[in-house]
């Protein structure tokens, strides 16, 4: 199967079919080709992409997110250029979100910006962080914080390459599209009601990836509609940074966060059921004053209000503008 995004820079495929990392070599018709890959994305698919394109470099990154930073990507950008590559090559990205953002973001700025060909390998990746365009590097301990919009000219999606991850990595990635089925796709969300959910990952993708698709190119920069997929992210954020990065992983603090917000009694029954399927968490220990702080000192708090979004009934997702007592009164204060 097979989607296109357009966006005002560029239209690209999205090709969704299992077994295709062992057909990639079909989406680059010119140029030289650099893998970019880490060492947690288990061998099996690294080397069926490379056999794609075996006089290809690959250049594996320590795995984690330690590894979107400055360091790892003149590293990256140094190798890119030992390796002769001109602005008419192409960078593939072989992994997770980490190797995506920093991939991304190298293809952005090696000679001012070359292809790039996006392969996710975990669920979080497929659903959400491969198209939008948006790559990035951590910096001074603020994630995401030195990018650029940039979009692949392809992504390839093999739900086949799923089957290695851990329960816990698939599980926080399909939170991103319980978010999505609450927002924007009611039919979604049911999917998760059903208990053979875990045969319908092919169709949770694609509607996922419809969902972003339709929001990213009505609203490529987040001015609007699009910041409807932060539901469940701005107390998933302040979860995020209570904890240290061991303790929950994003999709899980989504999930609380998700579970913070909603406060029609019914979806938020229903909601509890789906992440307890999915052994996703549903609240935390913490302290509640600390998480409030932490919300009003989100990056896109203004003057004290945040901008929460907000779901009555699926599919329907909404913004509100909550000040400091809305934001208290949402975590039980
Ligand atoms: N650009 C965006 O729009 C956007 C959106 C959401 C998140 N992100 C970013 O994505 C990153 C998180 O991505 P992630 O959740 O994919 O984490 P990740 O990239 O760290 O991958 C998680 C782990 O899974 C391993 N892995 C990858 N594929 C595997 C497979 N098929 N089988 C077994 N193990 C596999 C990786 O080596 C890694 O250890 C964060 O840095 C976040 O900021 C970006
Ligand atoms: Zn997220």
């Amino acid at each position: 199967m097979e989607l296109q995004v357009n966006t005002k820079d560029r239209s690209y495929p999205i090709i969704i079919e299992r077994g295709v990392l062992s057909r990639a070599g079909f989406y680059v018709t010119t140029g030289k080709v650099f893998l970019i890959s880490d060492d947690g994305v288990p061998e099996v698919w690294r080397s069926t992409l490379q056999r794609q394109f075996p006089d290809a470099p690959m250049h594996v990154i320590p795995q984690g997110e330690g590894s979107k930073c400055f360091e790892v990507f003149q590293e990256v950008l140094a190798d890119m250029l030992e390796h002769h590559l001109s602005r008419k090559d192409t960078v593939i990205a072989l992994g997770g979100g980490v190797v995506g953002d920093l991939s991304g973001f190298c293809a952005a700025s090696y000679m001012r910006g070359i292809r790039y060909i996006n392969i996710p390998t975990t669920m979080l990746s497929m659903v959400d962080s491969s198209i939008g365009g948006k790559t990035a590097i951590d910096f001074h301990g603020i994630k995401n914080c030195v990018g650029a919009f940039w979009q692949p000219s392809c992504v390839i999606i093999d739900p086949e390459v799923l089957s290695t991850l851990s329960p816990r990595l698939l599980h926080e990635g399909m939170a991103e599209s319980i978010k999505m089925g609450l927002t924007h796709d009611p039919k979604l969300f049911e999917l998760f009601e059903q208990d053979d959910y875990a045969d319908h990952i092919d169709e949770i993708i694609v509607r996922s990836l419809l969902v972003k698709q339709g929001v990213v190119e009505r609203d490529e920069r987040e001015s609007g509609e699009r910041k409807l997929l932060n539901f469940g992210h701005t107390y998933g954020h302040a979860y995020e940074s209570y904890y240290d990065l061991n303790t929950y992983l994003h999709g899980e603090c989504v999930a609380m966060g998700m579970m913070t917000v909603v406060k029609n009694p019914e979806l938020h029954s229903r909601l509890e059921q789906v992440l307890k399927r999915l052994e996703l968490p549903l609240s935390c220990d913490c302290d509640k004053e600390r998480i409030c702080q932490l919300v009003q000192s989100d990056k896109k708090a203004d003057h004290g209000m945040v901008t929460i979004v907000q779901v009555d009934e699926a599919g329907k997702g909404y913004l509100e503008e909550w000040d400091e007592a809305a934001i208290r009164k949402g975590i039980g204060l």
